[in-house]
């Protein structure tokens, strides 16, 4: 993958037309939907979660800058710069090679510790549950972000209505295996079926959503649809896409990142300044959208909300 540094990008590179146009376009819709204006240029770090790569480091960074406001990302760019190596390791194959994915009919398989294991519809898992909109900053262990306006339900009423046992203590979820519709699925990049998890008090987190929508529309396929998991405190890849498989487990379940390259990618993934990824620093981020870095809040910024969570582990070993 092509990884290059700022001083490396021609000016011309930097706001292309089509974005400046897209932005254009999204500050109309942020009208509609009573958001905030998108700001400024379309960052240029092109990282990779991929193993074996090397990232953008410590490189300069800004001194004295004022903090900076957390505007939604314009609606073109969280739809054209996605992780989803289902359908191609660049950010932006799944907008280009997604188009076609079948997301209805879709059914979700619930099993292991719950009362009610069964095969739902999406419809009979999410009926009768409360729809919510939260606008979420996002942080990717490739050290960019996003801040994006999610709609979807809490995953604790799902989790309600399919009610875990006692014994529960973690969650696991699995994305979709189906090569002819994915295509990266036909190549080793990752071990398939993507697969992530959570411990059920993080599930359980009113934070953590099940989303079906972003910014007041149905999810796109290369966001993940038609269910995909959320968890702002945490780095992007815990955001399982187009979910097939809710299992609830008393062992901690082993998950895609993990085990591709488990120095790198911990099973917490707590969004923390104070640990580096071993290729780049986790203090600064990119703001798509932006080009001066800003400083990386411990827990995404909600460590108010999460932090009690992790009372008494030690987040270095942790990861
Ligand atoms: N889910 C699946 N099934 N496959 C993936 O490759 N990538 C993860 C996560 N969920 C991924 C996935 C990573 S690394 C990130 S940063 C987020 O999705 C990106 O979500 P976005 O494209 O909506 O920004």
């Amino acid at each position: 993958m092509l990884i290059r540094r700022p001083d490396d990008i021609p000016a011309s590179e930097i706001t292309p037309e089509g974005v400046y146009r897209d932005r254009r376009r999204f500050l109309g819709a942020a009208g509609t939907l009573g958001l905030g204006l998108a700001s400024g240029l379309i960052a240029p770090a092109a990282l990779a979660c991929a193993p074996g790569e090397t990232g953008e480091a410590n490189g300069e960074v800004e001194r004295g800058q004022p903090a900076l406001p957390d505007e939604p990302t314009p609606y073109e760019t969280a739809t054209t710069y996605n992780n989803f190596y289902e359908f191609g390791t660049d950010k932006e194959d799944p907008a280009a090679n997604a188009g076609a994915f079948r997301t209805r009919p879709w059914s979700v398989v619930v099993e292991g510790l719950v009362k009610k294991p069964a095969t739902y519809t999406l419809e009979d898992l999410l009926r009768g549950v409360g729809v919510v909109e939260r606008t979420y900053r996002m942080r990717c262990v490739e050290a960019w972000s996003m801040v994006i306006p999610w709609m979807g339900v809490p995953l604790r009423d799902v989790l309600a209505k399919v009610e875990p046992l006692p014994s529960a203590r973690f969650v696991e979820f699995t994305t979709l295996l189906d090569p002819r519709q994915m295509p990266g699925q036909r190549t080793a990049v990752l071990e398939w079926p993507y697969k992530e998890g959570l411990r059920l008090d993080e599930a359980r987190h009113p934070l953590t959503l099940l989303a079906t929508g972003m910014y007041g529309k149905t999810l796109p396929n290369q966001n993940g649809a038609p269910l995909r998991l959320v968890v702002p405190w945490k780095y992007g890849f815990k955001g399982v896409k187009s979910i097939v498989r809710i299992r609830l487990t008393e062992r901690q379940p082993r998950t895609t990142w993990n085990d591709a390259a488990a120095n790198e990618y911990g099973f917490y993934a707590n969004v923390n300044p104070a640990v580096d990824h071993p290729r780049w620093s986790q203090a600064r981020e990119r703001r798509i959208g932006e080009f001066r870095r800003r400083p990386t809040l411990p827990f995404n910024g909600y460590a108010d909300q999460v932090a009690s969570l992790y009372a008494g582990m030690d987040l270095k070993a942790n990861y």
